[in-house]
């Protein structure tokens, strides 16, 4: 599908010191990875969010909530950066200085060649012990099939449970990551706020941010979203097929 991209938008991050691109689900669901709260395909449409990403629902069932994670690991894995995150890694070629926040566990930016992404809500990819010393695990790769049950391994040098790196209801984002964050929407000239619904917090203050700073907001998502009134444009098209049509117009 085709996707008019306004001329001026090109000029505007070209011209840009420092462009932010913050991420949410919808940047990696043309990948295969499904978002949280669509219809249909969310994740969470199958299954009891409460129920599964809290810390009372590992204590409580830690086979579910491992395997749960396990399941969403392997389909990760398995999955290829999509031209939205390539759009995006040339952003950060074309206005050195950019910064990438995202807020989904996967590893598809890196994957395609983003230097640092800002991981708000953790990683797939960074199991750790519930100890007090919180101990990185390395954990084998296991694919679950469809969700099943998987019990945690337990941390060679504490013995405690090994949990998923992520940050789950109810916890504190990592304050560095946060504080990187807030640091970059508040010195951006552009801000592109793709594939999110804006609704979970304090994720959802960045694209506010930069807003209050004076940057431009831009947003790339197919479906009207809370962030609408604070963008001043508002690009209605899926990542793969805007951010390559942007960076194009950039160029
Ligand atoms: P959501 O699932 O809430 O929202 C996904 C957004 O992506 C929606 O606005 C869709 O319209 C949009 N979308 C769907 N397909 C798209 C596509 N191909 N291109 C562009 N946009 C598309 O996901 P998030 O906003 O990331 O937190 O959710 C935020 C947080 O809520 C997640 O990080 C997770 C979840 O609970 C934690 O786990 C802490």
């Amino acid at each position: 599908m085709q996707i008019d991209v306004p001329a001026t938008l090109g000029a505007t991050l070209r011209g840009a010191r420092r462009v932010v691109v913050f991420t949410g689900a919808g940047m990696s669901a043309e990948s295969g990875v499904p978002t949280f709260r669509d219809d249909l395909t969310g994740l969470w449409s199958r299954f009891d969010a409460e129920r599964l990403a809290t810390p009372e629902a590992f204590h409580a069932d830690p086979d579910l909530v491992w395997g749960w994670y396990e399941w969403r690991r392997a389909r990760v894995r398995r999955a290829e950066p999509n031209p939205g995150h390539l759009a995006t890694a040339e952003i950060e070629t074309l206005v050195p200085g950019s910064v990438v926040i995202t807020q989904n566990v996967d590893d598809l930016h890196e994957r395609a060649g983003s230097r640092a992404p800002i991981h708000l809500h953790g990683s797939l990819f960074a199991p750790r012990c519930i100890g007090e010393d919180a101990h990185p695990a390395d954990v084998p790769d296991t694919d679950p099939g469809d969700g099943g049950r998987i019990p945690p391994p337990r941390c060679t040098h504490c013995g405690a449970l090994v949990r998923p790196g992520v940050v789950w209801f109810g916890e504190q984002l990592p304050i560095a990551a946060l504080n990187a964050a807030v640091e970059a929407a508040s010195s951006c000239d552009v801000l592109l706020t793709v594939g999110t619904s804006g609704v979970v917090y304090p994720a959802a203050e960045i694209p506010r941010i930069a807003m209050l700073s004076g940057a431009m907001v831009i947003q790339v998502n197919p479906e009207p979203t809370p962030l609408d009134r604070i963008c001043a444009v508002n690009l209605r098209g899926t990542a793969a097929q805007v951010l390559p049509a942007l960076i194009a117009s950039a160029r």
